[in-house]
């Protein structure tokens, strides 16, 4: 009986899903110690082992904005690369571009704002500059046969204007997407949201973009992210951003945890019998690795119980 309803509820879920690894750039800007290039190379060849087959990298802003990002140039130097991995870059405005494109770098991301105040403060513009600032970025990057993926930061709330209106954050990921992002990542930057706010944003976003070109990133704040993920997954969503360990936040959001731990999400993938490519004892181990690094517990219940399992 019970069976019989998980595989009437299962069958909204989708068969796959990507996972895009966002720990070494998400992550590591926020972590207070400064990582090497040297432990960030090794993260990103052993998130490569376990399967992940998105990883990015780092981030080509200002060094005095984000000062944990300065070593982006010297790990794609130093990273490995293998021909079925996606190694991506953010690069808020042509300078960031013509870095990434010195580096080599094959697919790099755009990152707008539905809130103008927080626009204001990670970028230092408004949401209508960032669009006249990202258009070159996105048509250089397309003219080079760089791959495009854009941001909407602050799709469930923003630490300084509170709630936002999801009717704004559909016209700024229609925008990023009319631009030529190929995918449109909500990000609840803040982790407030919870499922249903989740679903109805999703729906308003699904409205502008077809909901296969969207991929969610909840930050766990508020420990809903994978309440939120589960209910993206039922909305037709099948890409998710997390981040291996749990690791980061965002500097411009005082108090933002990091993103969902990729050891969560895999492990509930797992469970729902839903493939991602990714192994998940080896991705613990990536974890632990990093974690190590910086002297600090993942934040991520499955990769404690692992652990715990180990010892
Ligand atoms: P600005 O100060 O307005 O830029 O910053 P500017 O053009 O006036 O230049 C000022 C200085 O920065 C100059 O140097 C430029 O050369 C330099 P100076 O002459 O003073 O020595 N500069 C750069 N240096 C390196 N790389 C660049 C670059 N551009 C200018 N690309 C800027 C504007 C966008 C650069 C700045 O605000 C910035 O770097 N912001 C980045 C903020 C950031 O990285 N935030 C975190 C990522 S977003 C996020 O985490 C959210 C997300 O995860 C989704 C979610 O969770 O919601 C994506
Ligand atoms: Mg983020």
């Amino acid at each position: 009986m019970s069976l019989q309803l998980s595989e009437k509820t299962n069958e909204k879920l989708p068969a796959t899903v990507n996972i895009v690894e966002v720990g070494p750039r998400d992550g590591l800007q926020n972590e207070k110690q400064p990582v090497d290039a040297e432990h960030k190379i090794a993260l990103v060849h052993n998130l490569a082992d376990a399967g992940v087959t998105y990883i990015e990298t780092g981030a080509y802003v200002s060094p005095k904005w984000v000062p944990q990002m300065g070593t982006t140039t010297e790990v794609f130097a130093g990273i490995t690369q293998q021909e079925h991995i996606t190694y991506a870059a953010l690069t808020p405005n042509l300078k960031g571009l013509e870095a990434a494109l010195a580096s080599g770098v094959k697919e790099v991301a755009i990152f707008g704002a539905a809130s103008e105040a927080f626009s204001q403060k990670n970028i230092n513009c408004s949401i209508e500059e960032s669009f006249e600032r990202f258009a070159p970025v996105v048509e250089k990057a397309l003219a080079k046969g760089v791959k495009v993926r854009g941001y909407v930061s602050c799709v469930l709330g923003c630490p300084y204007e509170g709630d936002i209106d999801i009717q704004q954050v559909a016209r700024v990921a229609k925008k990023l997407f009319d631009m030529g992002c190929y995918e449109i990542s909500l990000g609840d930057t803040i982790g407030v949201g919870t499922p249903d706010k989740a679903k109805a944003m999703i729906a308003e976003v699904a409205k502008q973009v077809p909901v296969e070109k969207l991929a969610v990133h909840f930050h766990d704040t508020y420990g809903q992210a994978l309440a939120n993920i589960y209910a993206a997954l039922q909305m037709g969503v099948n890409t998710v951003d997390s981040a291996v360990a749990g690791l980061g936040g965002c500097p411009y959001a005082k108090g933002a945890s990091g993103n969902v731990a990729t050891e969560d999400v895999v492990y509930m993938l797992n469970g729902l019998g839903i493939k991602s490519g990714i192994d998940l004892t080896k991705l613990a181990k990536a974890g632990w690795h990093i974690s190590d690094t910086l002297n600090r517990a993942p934040s991520s219940k499955v990769s404690a119980a692992l652990r715990a399992a180990q010892e």
